[in-house]
């Protein structure tokens, strides 16, 4: 997989995508990720990456050109029809589809080059969205700078759920929102820490008993913290 990031901040990514697992994928060559300085695909003598909005209002616009043209260097079109298969256009915005597990599932598993943009200022000139993007997407309800931390969380998700990207010994399978339900909690060493135990059933090597007490614990943390989950999932109210 290929991602490309569109930002006036290129600094921002620079530590983000050098640890963990998002560095051992980049390292074992399951991901490309590069990121790109919007102002450099800027067409006037200025570099002007923005401009103030038709219509008045507060805040600055970014400008379509140099977005039009860091879409056309790195896909070789600005014709959506003409995209290849796999080939995802995503505008970061507060107004765009929640993003959730599934839709990075969807990404991690028919995504093959995933353009991410991030706004500033008061938005991006829509014709970006009109024209090139093929999902708008909003990490939640709540107004971020701009679409750089969305960036990241989007490709750090994905990332995570590519073949081979956690190493055998881990999966994305029991990841909350993976089987529509938080995941449950999680104990280590020591034992007895200052009289706080760890629940028995964990130390008697009982794997059925383990496997029935995991699901008995999520189900019971998503009832509590996120009951939307039970209902739109598995039709539970
Ligand atoms: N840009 C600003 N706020 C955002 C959000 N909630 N999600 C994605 N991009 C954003």
């Amino acid at each position: 997989m290929k991602i490309d990031v569109l930002t006036i901040f290129p600094e921002f990514f620079d530590a983000v995508f050098d640890f963990g697992i998002i560095r051992r994928a980049r390292a074992s060559g399951i991901v490309e990720i590069n990121v790109h300085d919007i102002r450099e695909y800027a067409v006037d003598k200025h570099k002007m990456v923005d401009d103030r909005p038709f219509g008045g209002g507060d805040g600055m616009v970014m400008k379509p050109e140099p977005i039009f043209a860091a879409i056309e260097n790195l896909v070789g079109t600005t014709e959506r029809e003409a995209y290849p298969t796999g080939m995802r256009i995503v505008l970061l915005t507060p107004q765009g589809r929640p993003f959730k597990q599934d839709l990075a599932q969807e990404f991690a598993g028919n995504g093959k080059h995933i353009v991410l943009i991030c706004g500033r200022y008061e938005g991006i000139d829509e014709r970006v969205n009109e024209v090139l993007v093929t999902d708008e997407i909003s990490i939640g309800d709540y107004v971020l700078s701009g679409g750089e931390p969305a960036a990241i969380v989007i490709a750090d998700s994905i990332v995570r759920l590519l073949p081979n990207a956690l190493g055998s010994d881990t999966s994305a399978e029991n990841d909350s929102f993976s089987q529509g339900m938080l995941d449950c909690p999680h104990y280590t060493r020591p034992a007895d820490f200052k009289g706080f135990s760890v629940p028995e059933v964990l130390l008697n090597g009982n794997h059925a008993e383990i496997k029935k007490w995991r699901y008995s614990k999520a189900l019971e943390k998503t009832r509590l913290m996120r009951r939307d989950l039970l209902k739109t999932q598995n039709g539970e109210s």
